[in-house]
């Protein structure tokens, strides 16, 4: 079901008007459709419903606690990178035993956090996290189960600043690497190392990476399990890319079909960690055009969302249509959509062929619901803007807009300011 369709000059999302949305409140603010999250969750787990898979949602995807129910709701567990994020799918009801925590720089207090909520699994990402990990489960008289992330020197062939999983990447372990900690810390009586963890990279479009990692993940097990079942768990990350612009997308069942190849024989129970792939196409960015402006060379569109709100653009040159609610008439003309921020990296579209808009039109960002609040800053002392879901004919703030005199009072002079003269 296409739960945005454009009607009527309105865009409706599942059954509520965004000129409605848009009137009560201001723009711009995040709007995600319910169903599109809980369509794209059971289309993605339902190929793996019959084998022993644990989902785990990548919570920095989109960490709103809403949509973290959501998801916990359908079944789904959490892979987190921070404790702020533990924290949020603990609250969200995710269970801590379908928890797991990944990322190169975990501090002590993470750490112990973790331990002591007795998460599935601290994926580590260097020796020296590991002998810190050992120090504190001793402390705790805890045992922990680890995974150790690989990096199998494979290219996503994705962009270069979501590319995970190769040499000079700083995630993961080489595999030699990975042999050593087996040799030297299985035995510790604090650490139960159980997995192994792989995730090459972001907004990946062909299965071919995948497999080629996947299987040398899986070549490496079968050494290790070779004369006793060391690897119990087997975590394939996440990466998934959707269609932002004419892309492809990789069939889920063909994705499957490749995990069940590889891991058919080796009797591991299976950890995803999908993000993009199960909110992107679930969001959508409000704004209104504040002003046109024209000069000898192009003609902008300065609206009221900026790089602040919705980074993508900026940091990796990403693609988001942007359309009007109105049904177009008339001539088309060729707009650079720029927000307010005073950076020219806060240009979100160059050159874009619409139809003739109008101060004060709404138009909205599609496919924002990964990767868009979640990277959301308050740059140039902007508020963080609010975020809306929709289910059917109703509709809930899901997270309240930030204020300037909120994020002042969080700040301050030091008396001996009030004397520099
Ligand atoms: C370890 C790990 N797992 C899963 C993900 C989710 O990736 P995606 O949103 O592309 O599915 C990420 C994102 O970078 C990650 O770092």
């Amino acid at each position: 079901m296409n739960n945005f369709k454009l009607k009527k000059n309105d865009l409706f999302v599942e059954d509520i008007s965004i000129k409605k949305l848009a009137g009560k409140f201001a723009t711009p603010f995040y709007c995600y459709s319910s169903n599109a999250i809980i369509n794209k969750f059971k289309k993605f787990e339902s190929p793996f419903r019959n084998s022993d898979t644990i989902i785990c949602y990548a919570v920095k995807a989109n960490p709103n606690i809403a949509i973290l129910k959501i998801l916990s709701n359908l079944g789904a567990g959490a892979e987190v990178v921070s404790v702020g994020e533990l924290r949020r799918a603990l609250k969200a009801g995710i269970k801590a035993k379908k928890i797991v925590f990944s990322g190169v720089g975990k501090k002590f207090s993470e750490i112990k956090f973790a331990i002591e909520k007795n998460i599935l699994q601290i994926n580590i990402e260097s020796i020296e996290e590991l002998e810190l990990i050992t120090k504190i489960a001793k402390n705790l008289r805890k045992k922990v189960q680890i995974g150790i992330r690989i990096n199998p020197n494979i290219d996503a062939k994705t962009h270069t600043k979501i590319s995970t999983g190769r040499e000079e990447d700083k995630f993961g372990l080489n595999i030699e690497t990975a042999k050593k900690i087996f040799l030297n810390y299985r035995s510790n009586p604090n650490l139960d190392i159980v997995g192994l963890s792989v995730h090459i990279g972001s907004q990946i479009m062909s299965l071919s990476p995948f497999k080629k990692a996947f299987l040398k993940i899986k070549n490496f097990i079968k050494k290790i399990n070779k004369n006793e079942k060391i690897i119990k768990f087997l975590d394939l990350g996440g990466g998934i890319g959707i269609n932002y612009k004419d892309e492809k997308i990789i069939n889920f069942n063909s994705y499957a079909k490749i995990i069940s190849d590889i891991s058919n024989d080796l009797g591991c129970k299976l950890i995803l960690e999908p993000g993009r792939i199960l909110v992107a196409e679930s969001g959508i960015l409000v704004t209104r055009v504040l002003f046109i402006k024209k000069n000898k060379k192009k003609t902008f569109a300065i609206i009221d969302t900026g790089m602040n709100d919705l980074l993508r653009p900026a940091l990796y040159d990403a693609y988001h249509d942007i359309q009007s609610i109105k049904k177009g008439i008339g001539r088309k003309s060729l707009y650079t959509i720029v927000g307010p921020i005073c950076e020219t990296a806060d240009t979100f579209a160059k050159n874009k062929l619409l139809n003739r808009l109008n101060t004060g039109e709404i138009l909205f960002f599609k496919n924002v619901g990964a990767y868009g609040a979640s990277m959301s800053s308050s740059y140039n002392s902007r508020p963080i803007i609010m975020e809306l879901i929709i289910h059917k004919k109703n509709f809930s703030i899901i997270r309240t807009e930030d204020t300037v005199l909120n994020q002042i009072s969080r700040e301050k002079i030091p008396s001996w300011v009030s004397k520099i003269k």
